[in-house]
This record gives C-alpha cells, structure tokens and sequence, in this order.
C-alpha cells in the first residue's frame, strides 16, 4: 500500500522519509552528528494530520529535532511526545518540547515522578503512563502496539510496533557503537560486531531478552529502528533475532 525508502547509504545528518502512503509517514530526524558523545536517532510518525514524536533526544540537539519535525508537521499538532525510557539521551530536550507543543508525554508510569528534574512542573497532568503491560492506542491511521521490553535496559522500557508501516522501533534493543556513522545496515555480520559489547553491558540479562523476542518475533517486520546506531531491514532481522537469543548479557556473564 505505501511505499519504503530504506536503503543502504542514506546520510545519517539528514532527515528521511522511511515510509509514506496517503495518510501516514515516517521519518527519520537525521540527527547523528558523529561526534564524541553518543549519537541518537529520533523518529517522527505523522498519521492523518497528527504527530507522534518517538525519543526526541537530548538537550543539545533539540533545534535540528525541531527544525526537521517541523518540515513534516507543525509542533502544534504532535500530540505525543514518547520516551522509550527515562535516560537523558532520550529525554533530555523534554523541557523545550513543552514549550513549543502541548504534546502529552508517553513513556512508562514508574518516570513520572523523575520527569520533572529534566526542568518542567506538573509532570503527572502532561503524562500518559504505559502500563507495565503495554497498551494498544489508535493513532491517525494506524495502530500502535507499546509492547514491554523492560529491564532491556531500563526497568521501565518500552517498543513500538506500528502496524501501519510494520516497522518496530526498539529504544535500546539493536543499538550499535559506529566508528563511522551510518544508519542503513549493509553488512550485517560486521554489524552484529558493534552491536555485541553495548548488549553484553547494558542489557540486564538474558531472561529479559527471551522475554521480549516472545512478544516480537511473531509480528511481520519491515525494519527494526533503534534508538542509536542503525535500521535493520528487513532482510536482517532473523539474524537480528538470531544474534540475540544466542546472547548473554549483564548479570549472565558479569558478576
Ligand atoms: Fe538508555
Ligand atoms: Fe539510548
């Protein structure tokens, strides 16, 4: 029904259309810089008029994440502003976000009470808690299925799944360390490379990681999007799984 724009060599710096049909678009923020600090990758989701910003990133880079939104939709009419979990390369730029937009606040309930040290007041009215569960939600044109992945890292961890473009955004789940920025996998088993020792270390073990493959691996997936590193296409994420149900991580191997 719509259309992809996935393809090895896309420049990291520079926003992109990922899906588009008549009613719904993903967009990649084109925010790594490739520079000392961690880079991120922010995505926006605009479905018949209104908008869903998905880990809008830190502090510092909160005018690119702006001024590229603000190409697909006015901030005006992004209704939510999602956070996969609670660390600042998430979250950081939250304060800024509700000065522009009246954007309510989607991340998972134990956060709420943390919010307001990223600078704003009243962090309860703004917020919708996800459950630990997860929740189900009409967006637009689309569904969204806010599926668990705690304890991978945070202990309150959320992945999305849109049914719409079947793309699956995993927060910290795929991420990557790249020497050399880019955000389309080309060869995967070098990828697996760098995605290997951020997973030994961040994630929390490897029950956590069996648990969420048993929520995900049934879904029909175009393209795994992490929150840093690279978007694995289609054709790699059997491997993607693969990799992970043969990891062991954290307390698994680090005692
Ligand atoms: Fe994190
Ligand atoms: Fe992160």
């Amino acid at each position: 029904m719509g259309e992809y724009f996935i393809e090895p060599g896309l420049d990291p710096r520079k926003d992109h259309v990922l899906y588009r049909d008549d009613e719904h678009l993903v967009v990649y923020l084109g925010t790594q810089e490739g520079s000392e600090d961690v880079d991120v990758n922010s995505y926006l989701i605009v479905s018949r008029g209104k908008g869903i910003l998905i880990d809008p990133g830190g502090y510092k880079i909160f005018s690119k994440v702006l001024a590229n939104s603000s190409k697909y939709i006015d901030p005006r009419n992004i209704e939510y502003v999602y956070l996969c979990h609670q660390d600042p390369d998430v979250a950081g730029s939250l304060p800024l976000w509700r000065e522009v937009s009246n954007a309510k606040i989607l991340v998972h309930w134990l956060w709420t009470r943390f919010l307001p040290h990223f600078g704003f007041e009243d962090s309860k009215s703004v917020t919708h808690e996800l459950p630990d569960e997860g929740e189900t939600m009409n967006f637009g044109a689309t569904t969204l299925e806010f599926i668990p992945a705690h304890f991978l890292h945070s202990p309150g961890h959320f992945t999305i799944y849109d049914r719409r473009s079947k793309f699956l955004f995993t927060g910290d789940i795929g991420i990557a360390i790249l020497d050399e920025p880019y955000i389309v996998v080309e060869n995967m088993e070098k990828h697996i490379q760098a995605m290997k020792p951020i997973h030994e270390r961040l994630m929390s073990t490897s029950a956590a990681i069996k648990l969420w493959l048993n929520r995900v691996k049934h879904l029909d997936i175009e393209a795994v999007l992490p929150q840093h590193g690279a978007i694995i296409p289609r054709k790699h994420v059997g491997r993607f799984f693969d990799f992970l149900a043969n990891l062991k991580t954290g307390v698994d191997i680090m005692r």
